[in-house]
């Protein structure tokens, strides 16, 4: 089976938990690029998982034939520019939540991963994660009756640096919870 050749954007913390997911633990997949705005960021990831090419502008991975996905891992504003430059080049695409913090932008790259007839996952990984799909599956038997509230509470081990808050849309839009929330019902 052809190896699928995917490059990642962004190599912070979450970057990282995709580029380390990739390495060792998918072998239908090769990381042959990465690229951080924050090049050391990307220098640094490299070397430790021997990945063969390093940018800080993604723009050679949107060129490179090769590259058959790319995981758009960057910080939330930089997404839905990121989503577009990936479907226009071909390339299927895994971008972390949330696309962009408004609509019309949102629209915009929807569009154009369906004129470019690709791929578009977005990282809303607890609708996969099987505690929340019990409740899910409870909900739905009907089994608590017709739910009038949902609450949830989750807690991050330690809150992430301002430069991440202040380009995140903050705690209601950047996490996870209204998603679930349209999930369960
Ligand atoms: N699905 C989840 O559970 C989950 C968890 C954590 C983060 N996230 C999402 O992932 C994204 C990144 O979060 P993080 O915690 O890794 O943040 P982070 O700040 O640690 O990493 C973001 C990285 O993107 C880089 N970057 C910024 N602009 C760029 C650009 N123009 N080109 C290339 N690289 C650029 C930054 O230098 C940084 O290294 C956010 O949108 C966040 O909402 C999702």
């Amino acid at each position: 089976m052809k190896k699928l050749n995917v490059a990642l954007i962004g190599a912070g913390r979450i970057g990282r938990v995709h580029a380390e997911n990739l390495v060792f633990r998918i072998p239908e997949a090769n990381l042959v690029a990465v690229s951080d705005i924050f090049v050391e960021a990307a220098e640094t990831l490299a070397a430790e998982l021997q990945i063969p090419a390093v940018y800080q502008d993604p723009a050679p991975i949107m060129e490179d034939e090769s590259v058959d996905a790319v995981l758009i891992c960057s910080s939330t504003h930089t997404h839905a520019q990121f989503i577009e430059a990936a479907a226009e080049a071909g390339k299927q695409i895994f971008c972390e939540k949330p696309i962009a913090l408004d609509l019309a932008k949102i629209d915009r790259a929807l569009a154009t991963v369906e004129r470019a007839a690709v791929k578009l996952m977005v990282g809303f990984n607890r609708r996969f994660d099987p505690n929340f799909l019990r409740v899910r599956e409870i909900v739905s038997r009907g089994e608590v009756g017709a739910p009038q509230i949902l609450r949830i509470t989750s807690r991050d081990p330690a809150p992430p640096p301002i430069e991440y808050v202040k380009v995140s849309g903050g705690i209601f839009l950047d996490i996870h919870h209204f998603n679930i929330g349209c999930v369960f019902y």
